[in-house]
Protein backbone atom coordinates (compact mmCIF):
# COMPACT_ATOMS: atom_id res chain seq x y z
CA UNK A 1 0.00 0.00 0.00
CA UNK A 2 1.39 3.15 -1.04
CA UNK A 3 1.47 6.22 1.76
CA UNK A 4 -1.42 8.47 0.81
CA UNK A 5 0.11 10.93 2.13
CA UNK A 6 3.19 10.97 -0.10
CA UNK A 7 1.43 11.09 -3.18
CA UNK A 8 -0.18 14.60 -1.97
CA UNK A 9 1.58 17.60 -2.38
CA UNK A 10 2.04 19.81 1.03
CA UNK A 11 0.12 22.31 -0.40
CA UNK A 12 -2.79 19.99 -1.08
CA UNK A 13 -2.32 18.67 2.48
CA UNK A 14 -2.07 21.66 4.37
CA UNK A 15 -5.70 23.06 2.85
CA UNK A 16 -7.36 19.66 3.57
CA UNK A 17 -6.31 19.44 6.93
CA UNK A 18 -7.27 23.21 7.54
CA UNK A 19 -10.66 22.06 6.68
CA UNK A 20 -10.65 18.87 8.93
CA UNK A 21 -9.37 21.02 11.65
CA UNK A 22 -12.98 22.85 11.51
CA UNK A 23 -14.49 19.46 12.23
CA UNK A 24 -15.77 18.13 15.38
CA UNK A 25 -14.12 14.67 16.36
CA UNK A 26 -16.96 13.10 18.12
CA UNK A 27 -20.35 14.48 19.33
CA UNK A 28 -20.70 16.21 22.36
CA UNK A 29 -23.04 14.81 24.87
CA UNK A 30 -23.54 11.23 23.35
CA UNK A 31 -22.94 8.55 25.80
CA UNK A 32 -23.29 5.78 24.35
CA UNK A 33 -20.26 3.97 22.23
CA UNK A 34 -18.56 5.78 19.64
CA UNK A 35 -15.73 4.43 17.36
CA UNK A 36 -12.66 6.00 15.63
CA UNK A 37 -12.57 6.48 11.79
CA UNK A 38 -9.03 6.54 9.94
CA UNK A 39 -9.99 9.89 9.32
CA UNK A 40 -9.61 10.90 13.28
CA UNK A 41 -13.41 11.23 13.55
CA UNK A 42 -15.75 9.35 15.81
CA UNK A 43 -18.72 7.43 14.15
CA UNK A 44 -21.80 6.15 16.69
CA UNK A 45 -21.58 2.57 17.03
CA UNK A 46 -25.31 1.67 16.88
CA UNK A 47 -26.48 3.61 13.59
CA UNK A 48 -30.18 3.58 11.82
CA UNK A 49 -30.88 2.08 8.69
CA UNK A 50 -33.48 3.49 5.92
CA UNK A 51 -33.50 0.61 3.45
CA UNK A 52 -37.21 0.70 2.42
CA UNK A 53 -40.89 1.55 3.88
CA UNK A 54 -40.05 5.27 2.12
CA UNK A 55 -43.49 6.90 3.10
CA UNK A 56 -42.39 5.95 7.26
CA UNK A 57 -38.87 7.38 6.98
CA UNK A 58 -39.46 10.84 8.29
CA UNK A 59 -41.30 9.59 11.45
CA UNK A 60 -39.22 6.79 11.98
CA UNK A 61 -36.11 9.16 11.84
CA UNK A 62 -37.19 11.57 13.67
CA UNK A 63 -38.18 9.01 16.26
CA UNK A 64 -34.93 7.16 16.42
CA UNK A 65 -33.31 11.31 17.21
CA UNK A 66 -35.62 11.16 20.23
CA UNK A 67 -34.41 8.15 21.27
CA UNK A 68 -30.89 8.93 21.01
CA UNK A 69 -29.57 7.63 17.80
CA UNK A 70 -27.04 10.31 16.15
CA UNK A 71 -25.85 8.18 13.29
CA UNK A 72 -28.25 7.31 10.21
CA UNK A 73 -28.27 5.42 7.16
CA UNK A 74 -29.35 6.19 3.52
CA UNK A 75 -28.55 5.78 0.09
CA UNK A 76 -29.57 7.47 -3.18
CA UNK A 77 -31.21 4.53 -3.95
CA UNK A 78 -34.29 3.93 -1.58
CA UNK A 79 -35.25 7.18 -2.18
CA UNK A 80 -35.32 8.04 1.84
CA UNK A 81 -32.59 10.73 1.98
CA UNK A 82 -35.60 13.47 1.53
CA UNK A 83 -37.60 11.43 4.45
CA UNK A 84 -33.99 11.52 6.29
CA UNK A 85 -33.71 15.27 5.90
CA UNK A 86 -37.37 16.17 7.07
CA UNK A 87 -36.71 13.73 10.12
CA UNK A 88 -33.81 15.67 10.91
CA UNK A 89 -35.76 18.56 11.14
CA UNK A 90 -38.46 17.56 12.83
CA UNK A 91 -35.76 16.12 15.56
CA UNK A 92 -34.77 20.02 15.92
CA UNK A 93 -31.67 18.06 16.53
CA UNK A 94 -28.39 19.84 14.93
CA UNK A 95 -27.27 18.69 11.67
CA UNK A 96 -23.82 18.93 13.52
CA UNK A 97 -25.11 16.78 15.84
CA UNK A 98 -25.70 13.83 13.53
CA UNK A 99 -23.38 11.81 11.71
CA UNK A 100 -25.18 10.97 8.35
CA UNK A 101 -23.86 8.21 5.66
CA UNK A 102 -25.12 8.25 2.30
CA UNK A 103 -24.42 6.35 -0.91
CA UNK A 104 -23.26 6.84 -4.80
CA UNK A 105 -25.83 4.80 -6.97
CA UNK A 106 -24.44 2.34 -9.95
CA UNK A 107 -25.98 4.95 -12.60
CA UNK A 108 -23.63 7.65 -11.35
CA UNK A 109 -20.42 6.11 -11.59
CA UNK A 110 -19.00 7.81 -14.16
CA UNK A 111 -16.39 9.93 -12.80
CA UNK A 112 -17.98 12.87 -14.61
CA UNK A 113 -21.63 12.18 -12.96
CA UNK A 114 -19.97 11.63 -8.75
CA UNK A 115 -19.97 14.94 -8.26
CA UNK A 116 -23.38 15.77 -9.45
CA UNK A 117 -24.55 12.57 -7.75
CA UNK A 118 -23.93 13.85 -4.77
CA UNK A 119 -25.14 17.32 -4.93
CA UNK A 120 -28.33 15.54 -5.62
CA UNK A 121 -27.79 13.72 -2.21
CA UNK A 122 -27.00 16.84 -0.54
CA UNK A 123 -30.21 18.64 -1.65
CA UNK A 124 -32.47 16.02 -1.00
CA UNK A 125 -30.76 15.67 2.34
CA UNK A 126 -30.70 19.44 3.12
CA UNK A 127 -26.63 19.59 4.07
CA UNK A 128 -24.04 21.23 2.66
CA UNK A 129 -21.82 18.23 3.77
CA UNK A 130 -22.11 14.29 4.20
CA UNK A 131 -20.20 12.35 6.71
CA UNK A 132 -19.55 9.61 4.97
CA UNK A 133 -20.34 8.97 1.65
CA UNK A 134 -20.48 4.93 0.22
CA UNK A 135 -20.02 3.78 -3.45
CA UNK A 136 -22.77 1.14 -2.72
CA UNK A 137 -21.38 -1.59 -5.06
CA UNK A 138 -18.32 -2.12 -7.32
CA UNK A 139 -20.23 -2.53 -10.15
CA UNK A 140 -21.48 0.01 -12.81
CA UNK A 141 -24.60 0.69 -14.55
CA UNK A 142 -24.83 2.72 -17.63
CA UNK A 143 -25.11 6.27 -17.64
CA UNK A 144 -28.63 7.65 -17.04
CA UNK A 145 -30.82 9.83 -15.28
CA UNK A 146 -32.75 6.56 -13.92
CA UNK A 147 -31.63 4.11 -11.07
CA UNK A 148 -32.19 1.06 -12.70
CA UNK A 149 -31.25 1.67 -16.68
CA UNK A 150 -33.12 -1.18 -18.61
CA UNK A 151 -33.26 -2.94 -21.91
CA UNK A 152 -35.49 -5.97 -22.74
CA UNK A 153 -35.68 -5.88 -18.84
CA UNK A 154 -32.61 -6.29 -17.70
CA UNK A 155 -29.89 -3.85 -16.33
CA UNK A 156 -27.70 -2.15 -18.62
CA UNK A 157 -24.13 -2.29 -17.58
CA UNK A 158 -21.97 0.43 -17.76
CA UNK A 159 -18.28 0.78 -18.27
CA UNK A 160 -16.79 3.19 -15.56
CA UNK A 161 -13.82 1.04 -13.88
CA UNK A 162 -14.34 1.72 -9.43
CA UNK A 163 -10.97 2.78 -9.25
CA UNK A 164 -11.66 5.90 -11.22
CA UNK A 165 -14.93 6.38 -9.44
CA UNK A 166 -13.34 6.02 -6.26
CA UNK A 167 -11.20 8.59 -7.09
CA UNK A 168 -13.78 11.29 -8.28
CA UNK A 169 -15.22 10.47 -4.89
CA UNK A 170 -11.80 11.61 -3.57
CA UNK A 171 -11.98 14.94 -5.20
CA UNK A 172 -15.27 15.25 -3.02
CA UNK A 173 -13.26 14.94 0.31
CA UNK A 174 -10.74 17.51 -0.87
CA UNK A 175 -13.83 19.56 -1.23
CA UNK A 176 -15.84 19.27 1.46
CA UNK A 177 -18.85 18.21 0.54
CA UNK A 178 -17.85 14.47 2.04
CA UNK A 179 -15.77 14.59 5.09
CA UNK A 180 -15.01 10.15 4.66
CA UNK A 181 -15.78 7.96 1.85
CA UNK A 182 -15.67 4.40 1.51
CA UNK A 183 -17.19 1.82 -0.01
CA UNK A 184 -19.87 -0.84 0.02
CA UNK A 185 -20.45 -4.79 -1.07
CA UNK A 186 -16.46 -5.21 -1.92
CA UNK A 187 -14.74 -8.53 -2.67
CA UNK A 188 -11.74 -9.01 -0.80
CA UNK A 189 -9.73 -8.55 -4.28
CA UNK A 190 -11.84 -5.92 -5.52
CA UNK A 191 -10.82 -3.78 -2.79
CA UNK A 192 -7.33 -5.29 -2.49
CA UNK A 193 -7.07 -3.20 -6.04
CA UNK A 194 -8.42 -0.25 -4.80
CA UNK A 195 -6.26 0.35 -2.08
CA UNK A 196 -3.25 -0.25 -4.21
CA UNK A 197 -4.51 1.92 -6.62
CA UNK A 198 -6.21 4.70 -5.32
CA UNK A 199 -5.29 7.57 -2.85
CA UNK A 200 -7.53 7.69 -0.08
CA UNK A 201 -7.80 4.30 2.47
CA UNK A 202 -11.80 3.79 2.91
CA UNK A 203 -12.66 5.04 6.03
CA UNK A 204 -15.42 2.01 5.93
CA UNK A 205 -17.06 -0.76 4.73
CA UNK A 206 -20.42 -1.39 4.84
CA UNK A 207 -21.36 -5.34 4.27
CA UNK A 208 -24.10 -7.93 4.89
CA UNK A 209 -22.33 -9.04 8.43
CA UNK A 210 -24.34 -10.94 11.67
CA UNK A 211 -24.46 -14.17 13.49
CA UNK A 212 -24.99 -16.29 10.85
CA UNK A 213 -22.46 -14.53 8.17
CA UNK A 214 -19.79 -13.91 10.39
CA UNK A 215 -16.90 -13.76 7.85
CA UNK A 216 -14.02 -13.74 10.21
CA UNK A 217 -11.35 -13.73 8.23
CA UNK A 218 -12.43 -10.70 5.84
CA UNK A 219 -13.30 -8.65 9.44
CA UNK A 220 -9.62 -9.41 10.70
CA UNK A 221 -8.31 -8.07 7.46
CA UNK A 222 -10.45 -5.12 7.60
CA UNK A 223 -8.65 -4.21 10.80
CA UNK A 224 -5.53 -5.03 9.39
CA UNK A 225 -6.14 -1.88 6.63
CA UNK A 226 -7.43 0.33 9.39
CA UNK A 227 -11.21 0.43 7.66
CA UNK A 228 -13.77 0.37 9.67
CA UNK A 229 -17.06 -2.30 9.32
CA UNK A 230 -20.43 -1.14 9.31
CA UNK A 231 -22.98 -4.18 9.38
CA UNK A 232 -25.50 -4.16 7.04
CA UNK A 233 -28.73 -6.38 7.81
CA UNK A 234 -27.53 -6.55 11.19
CA UNK A 235 -31.01 -8.57 11.71
CA UNK A 236 -30.37 -10.63 8.54
CA UNK A 237 -33.41 -12.61 7.15
CA UNK A 238 -35.29 -10.73 9.19
CA UNK A 239 -35.73 -8.17 6.21
CA UNK A 240 -38.73 -9.05 4.36
CA UNK A 241 -37.27 -8.42 1.28
CA UNK A 242 -34.61 -11.65 1.49
CA UNK A 243 -36.28 -15.07 0.17
CA UNK A 244 -32.88 -17.32 1.27
CA UNK A 245 -33.45 -19.53 3.58
CA UNK A 246 -37.00 -19.51 4.06
CA UNK A 247 -37.39 -22.66 6.04
CA UNK A 248 -34.23 -21.46 8.49
CA UNK A 249 -36.30 -19.33 10.97
CA UNK A 250 -35.34 -15.73 11.68
CA UNK A 251 -31.58 -15.45 13.21
CA UNK A 252 -32.81 -13.20 15.95
CA UNK A 253 -34.90 -16.09 17.53
CA UNK A 254 -32.05 -18.49 17.37
CA UNK A 255 -31.83 -20.44 20.48
CA UNK A 256 -28.63 -19.89 21.58
CA UNK A 257 -28.90 -15.85 21.12
CA UNK A 258 -31.89 -15.81 22.77
CA UNK A 259 -30.66 -17.66 25.84
CA UNK A 260 -27.82 -15.38 26.32
CA UNK A 261 -30.37 -12.61 25.96
CA UNK A 262 -32.18 -13.88 29.26
CA UNK A 263 -28.85 -13.17 30.93
CA UNK A 264 -28.70 -9.85 30.32
CA UNK A 265 -32.61 -9.24 30.34
CA UNK A 266 -32.24 -8.56 26.23
CA UNK A 267 -33.90 -9.69 23.59
CA UNK A 268 -31.81 -11.62 20.67
CA UNK A 269 -31.81 -8.79 18.44
CA UNK A 270 -30.27 -6.76 20.76
CA UNK A 271 -27.66 -9.31 21.88
CA UNK A 272 -26.51 -9.91 18.17
CA UNK A 273 -26.46 -6.16 17.42
CA UNK A 274 -24.07 -6.30 20.84
CA UNK A 275 -22.28 -8.77 19.91
CA UNK A 276 -21.74 -6.77 16.48
CA UNK A 277 -20.16 -3.52 18.14
CA UNK A 278 -17.92 -6.16 20.45
CA UNK A 279 -16.74 -7.28 17.43
CA UNK A 280 -15.16 -4.57 16.70
CA UNK A 281 -14.14 -3.17 19.65
CA UNK A 282 -10.51 -2.93 21.48
CA UNK A 283 -9.98 -5.58 24.14
CA UNK A 284 -6.70 -3.48 25.27
CA UNK A 285 -5.32 -0.47 26.19
CA UNK A 286 -5.78 2.80 23.64
CA UNK A 287 -3.79 3.86 21.19
CA UNK A 288 -2.33 6.74 19.14
CA UNK A 289 -3.35 7.37 15.60
CA UNK A 290 0.08 8.66 15.35
CA UNK A 291 1.87 4.83 15.98
CA UNK A 292 -0.63 3.12 13.14
CA UNK A 293 1.45 2.42 10.11
CA UNK A 294 0.95 5.05 7.82
CA UNK A 295 -0.96 2.94 5.22
CA UNK A 296 -3.85 3.43 7.67
CA UNK A 297 -3.54 7.03 8.04
CA UNK A 298 -5.94 9.33 6.18
CA UNK A 299 -4.76 11.84 4.02
CA UNK A 300 -6.03 14.36 5.71
CA UNK A 301 -5.18 13.46 9.31
CA UNK A 302 -2.22 15.39 10.97
CA UNK A 303 -3.01 13.96 14.60
CA UNK A 304 -0.14 13.57 16.31
CA UNK A 305 -0.96 11.49 19.21
CA UNK A 306 -5.00 11.45 19.68
CA UNK A 307 -6.07 8.57 21.67
CA UNK A 308 -8.28 6.61 19.73
CA UNK A 309 -11.11 4.56 21.75
CA UNK A 310 -10.40 1.74 20.38
CA UNK A 311 -7.46 -1.23 21.55
CA UNK A 312 -5.57 -2.25 18.39
CA UNK A 313 -5.74 -1.45 14.49
CA UNK A 314 -8.94 -1.71 14.52
CA UNK A 315 -11.17 0.80 13.75
CA UNK A 316 -14.04 -0.71 15.00
CA UNK A 317 -17.57 -1.98 13.80
CA UNK A 318 -20.71 -0.24 13.83
CA UNK A 319 -24.31 -2.02 13.47
CA UNK A 320 -27.08 -0.31 11.40
CA UNK A 321 -30.53 -1.71 12.22
CA UNK A 322 -33.56 -0.46 10.39
CA UNK A 323 -37.37 -0.26 11.76
CA UNK A 324 -40.08 1.72 11.22
CA UNK A 325 -42.01 0.32 14.43
CA UNK A 326 -41.38 2.67 17.50
CA UNK A 327 -41.29 -0.11 20.04
CA UNK A 328 -38.22 -1.73 18.12
CA UNK A 329 -36.70 1.59 17.60
CA UNK A 330 -36.15 1.98 20.93
CA UNK A 331 -35.21 -1.57 21.79
CA UNK A 332 -32.71 -1.90 19.03
CA UNK A 333 -31.19 1.51 20.42
CA UNK A 334 -30.90 -0.50 23.87
CA UNK A 335 -28.30 -3.31 21.93
CA UNK A 336 -25.28 -0.87 22.75
CA UNK A 337 -24.36 -2.92 25.89
CA UNK A 338 -21.43 -4.80 26.80
CA UNK A 339 -21.81 -8.53 26.44
CA UNK A 340 -19.03 -11.00 28.26
CA UNK A 341 -16.46 -13.04 26.02
CA UNK A 342 -17.80 -16.32 26.54
CA UNK A 343 -21.05 -14.90 25.14
CA UNK A 344 -19.12 -13.40 22.18
CA UNK A 345 -17.61 -16.77 21.84
CA UNK A 346 -21.03 -18.78 21.58
CA UNK A 347 -22.24 -16.46 19.23
CA UNK A 348 -19.12 -16.92 17.00
CA UNK A 349 -20.47 -20.29 16.75
CA UNK A 350 -23.35 -19.83 15.20
CA UNK A 351 -22.00 -18.67 11.71
CA UNK A 352 -24.17 -20.24 8.70
CA UNK A 353 -21.68 -18.81 5.79
CA UNK A 354 -25.41 -17.52 5.43
CA UNK A 355 -25.95 -14.30 3.00
CA UNK A 356 -29.04 -13.01 1.95
CA UNK A 357 -28.21 -10.36 -0.38
CA UNK A 358 -27.06 -11.43 -3.81
CA UNK A 359 -27.75 -9.36 -6.38
CA UNK A 360 -24.85 -10.38 -8.75
CA UNK A 361 -27.66 -12.04 -11.89
CA UNK A 362 -29.84 -8.29 -11.94
CA UNK A 363 -26.75 -7.11 -11.31
CA UNK A 364 -24.79 -8.46 -14.06
CA UNK A 365 -21.47 -8.57 -11.62
CA UNK A 366 -20.20 -11.58 -9.37
CA UNK A 367 -20.33 -9.94 -5.86
CA UNK A 368 -18.38 -11.37 -3.19
CA UNK A 369 -16.41 -13.94 -5.63
CA UNK A 370 -13.56 -14.67 -2.75
CA UNK A 371 -16.19 -14.24 0.59
CA UNK A 372 -18.13 -16.64 2.73
CA UNK A 373 -21.80 -17.38 1.84
CA UNK A 374 -21.42 -16.97 -1.98
CA UNK A 375 -23.12 -20.51 -2.46
CA UNK A 376 -25.98 -20.53 0.40
N1 LIG B 1 -25.02 -1.25 1.59
C1 LIG B 1 -25.97 -2.07 1.23
O1 LIG B 1 -25.98 -2.63 0.13
C2 LIG B 1 -27.10 -2.34 2.19
C3 LIG B 1 -27.90 -3.48 2.02
C4 LIG B 1 -28.90 -3.72 2.95
C5 LIG B 1 -29.10 -2.84 4.00
N2 LIG B 1 -28.33 -1.71 4.12
C6 LIG B 1 -28.55 -0.76 5.24
O2 LIG B 1 -28.65 -1.49 6.46
C7 LIG B 1 -29.89 -1.19 7.08
C8 LIG B 1 -30.37 -2.38 7.90
O3 LIG B 1 -30.50 -3.53 7.11
P1 LIG B 1 -31.91 -4.09 6.63
O4 LIG B 1 -32.88 -2.99 6.48
O5 LIG B 1 -31.64 -4.96 5.47
O6 LIG B 1 -32.38 -5.09 7.76
P2 LIG B 1 -32.32 -5.21 9.35
O7 LIG B 1 -32.11 -3.91 9.98
O8 LIG B 1 -31.39 -6.31 9.65
O9 LIG B 1 -33.80 -5.73 9.64
C9 LIG B 1 -34.89 -4.90 9.40
C10 LIG B 1 -36.17 -5.72 9.54
O10 LIG B 1 -36.26 -6.24 10.86
C11 LIG B 1 -37.42 -5.77 11.51
N3 LIG B 1 -37.01 -5.43 12.88
C12 LIG B 1 -36.36 -4.32 13.29
N4 LIG B 1 -36.13 -4.37 14.62
C13 LIG B 1 -36.65 -5.54 15.05
C14 LIG B 1 -36.72 -6.15 16.33
N5 LIG B 1 -36.20 -5.57 17.40
N6 LIG B 1 -37.33 -7.36 16.42
C15 LIG B 1 -37.84 -7.95 15.32
N7 LIG B 1 -37.80 -7.43 14.08
C16 LIG B 1 -37.19 -6.22 13.95
C17 LIG B 1 -37.87 -4.56 10.74
O11 LIG B 1 -39.27 -4.44 10.79
P3 LIG B 1 -40.06 -3.04 10.97
O12 LIG B 1 -39.36 -2.00 10.17
O13 LIG B 1 -41.40 -3.38 10.41
O14 LIG B 1 -40.07 -2.74 12.44
C18 LIG B 1 -37.40 -4.88 9.33
O15 LIG B 1 -38.34 -5.69 8.65
C19 LIG B 1 -30.78 -0.82 5.90
O16 LIG B 1 -31.96 -0.20 6.30
C20 LIG B 1 -29.84 0.04 5.10
O17 LIG B 1 -29.74 1.32 5.68
C21 LIG B 1 -27.32 -1.47 3.24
Amino acid sequence: MLSSCGRQSSSRLGQISRHIGHQRRSLVGYTKTQLPLNTGTEIPALGFGTWQDKGAQEDAVAEALKVGYRHIDTARVYGTEPGVAKGVEKSNIPRSDIFITTKLWNNSHHPDDVEKACDASLKDLQTDYIDLYLMHWPSPFARSDKLMPKKDDKIVAGDSDFVDTYKAMEKLVESGKCRAIGVSNFSKAELERLLKETSIVPAAHQIELHPYLIQADFAEWHKSKGIHITQYSPFGNSNPIYDKGENLGKFIDDPVLKDIGRKYSKSGAQVALAWGIAKGKSFSNCKYLSVLPVSFRHPHNTSSGRCLSSPDSSTGRSVIPKSKTPSRIKANFEGDFKLDAEDIHKIDGLDKKMRFNDPSESFGWNFYADLDGKQA
